[in-house]
């Protein structure tokens, strides 16, 4: 059985697949490139704006022609979109070449849904019997002790990724997650750092801890664990590897997490915090709990206590209640908190959220919002940049670099992508580069060892 994982979105979705591809190789599945030679193709989606739903709603769309030459392949769609209200409802009409469907929280199904779909087709007669479909979105009761049973098919050396918590419980005016993903379940602090410690003795360099709120790590379980305790465990895990982790609330962003950080040789002094808005009353419409004077005041923390610390950001224009003067609050904190590298995005509204029932702010506002902010960020970004030129940092080599032949590609410390001569067989390894070009967000370098 070869089979094909198309992912959309974010890091959460990105080990997903990993899940997706270890139950797959636990039923014989091995991968492949392309889609045409598969027997299986996943579509492991997203939704969290309408951009990222339209792409993978076309890229499904596609397949219906390989079905048409290959009516043996099994189609599944999984991931955030399908958990929308009424999606499995749309993908069951409109796109009857898929087999199955299953929700955020209950991907270990995959493979008995496979089974029984090929074994109804071996049963089928004529083509005109009824086929086996499987739409399945519930949430699984117990979600977290499956999950800890599912295999994982790493693709990321020498990074892994490893779930800290699932869900969210914020409820954000604009976002959709909470709808998609459920609320907030933390995995037991023992399972998280038993598997760190196999990826470390198996050789991974690079942890990142996921989460959609990770400093809400914790609250959930029952013997006082926190996002703290937990970073300052996984520090006393023996070997030379980094940690990050990803992503921060701001409102949940303790001094404690902040400290662990600094103290710690292996948690990387790089964070990515999301403001979405510079206008305390854009704040409060989006029900982010925090306003610019906080958001102010912690990344003086941050950097008071790691004074290289690389900070990024999500920045969203368009929300239904932004002003001119809105808008010029956020730029002027983008401008003031000189964010290493910003993530703009411009607002989309989301079925079901709050915000999305507002008035909406016509199209070529936001269009000329983000055109303005990206310019700014740009330039502060390429402003930074400078300040590595003439520097040695250790830099994880990550990959080959997909743009110059030759070079391999990996991040410093703070979070800086680097490129440097050398080749595959290096991946893996932390390596001391000179920086002596930069190039908007990306440096170049040369090896000192
Ligand atoms: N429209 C645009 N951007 C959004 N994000 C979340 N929801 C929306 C939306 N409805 C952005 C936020 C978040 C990032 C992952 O995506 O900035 O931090
Ligand atoms: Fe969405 Fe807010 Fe939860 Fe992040 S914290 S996933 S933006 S609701």
């Amino acid at each position: 059985m070869r089979y094909k994982i198309v992912t959309y979105g974010c890091q959460m979705n990105v080990h997903e697949s990993e899940k997706i591809a270890g139950l797959l190789e636990g039923m014989g599945g091995t991968a492949c490139a392309d889609g045409e030679s598969a027997d299986v193709i996943v579509f492991n989606t997203c939704c969290i704006r309408d951009n990222a739903e339209r792409r993978a709603l076309g890229n499904i769309g596609v397949v219906k022609a390989e079905k048409k030459k290959n009516p043996g392949i099994i189609i599944a769609v999984c991931g955030c979109m399908t958990q929308q209200e009424g999606a499995a409802e749309v993908i069951r009409e409109r796109y009857p070449y898929v087999d199955i469907v299953l929700g955020t929280r209950n991907i270990f199904a995959l493979p008995g849904e496979i089974e029984k779909v090929k074994k109804a087709r071996a049963a089928m007669k004529k083509r005109s019997d009824k086929r086996y479909r499987a739409f399945d979105t519930e949430y699984a009761p117990d979600y977290l002790d499956r999950d800890e049973r599912t295999p994982v098919t790493r693709t990321s050396f020498p990074n892994a990724w490893v779930n800290i918590i699932y869900g969210c419980n914020n409820f954000c005016t604009y976002c959709i997650v909470p709808y998609v993903r459920g609320r907030e379940l933390s995995r037991p602090m023992d399972a998280v750092l038993d598997e760190v410690r196999r990826c470390v003795d198996g050789g991974y360099k690079e942890i990142t801890l996921l989460g959609q709120n990770v400093n809400s790590y914790g609250h959930d379980l029952s013997g006082g664990e926190s996002f703290e305790r937990l970073l300052r465990g996984i520090d006393r895990i023996d070997g030379k590897f980094r940690v990050r982790f990803m992503t921060s609330h701001p409102k949940d962003l303790t001094d404690g997490v902040i400290d662990a950080m600094a103290c710690s040789d292996k948690i990387c002094s790089n964070i990515h915090l999301p403001v979405q808005s510079g206008s305390d009353k854009v704040l409060k419409d989006m029900n982010r709990r925090y306003t610019r004077e906080r958001y102010f005041a912690l990344t003086e923390k941050l950097r008071a206590a790691m004074p290289d610390i690389g900070i990024t950001t999500d920045v969203m224009v368009g929300f239904p209640t932004e002003t001119e003067e809105d808008f010029a609050d956020t730029t002027d904190l983008v401008r003031s908190v000189r964010f290493s590298n910003a993530f703009t995005f411009v607002y989309s509204p989301r079925k079901g959220t709050p915000a999305a029932e507002m008035p909406q702010i016509p199209y070529a506002v936001k269009r000329r919002r983000i055109g303005e902010l990206i310019k700014l960020q740009n330039a502060v970004t390429k402003e930074l940049s400078e300040n590595y030129v003439g520097n040695v940092y250790e830099v994880l080599a990550e990959d080959v670099s997909p743009k110059h032949e030759g070079m391999l590609c990996g991040r410093t410390e703070s979070g800086r992508l680097a490129t440097f001569p050398g080749d595959a067989g290096r991946i893996g390894e932390f390596v001391k580069v000179r920086i002596n070009e930069a190039r908007s967000a990306s440096l170049f370098g040369v090896t000192e060892d």
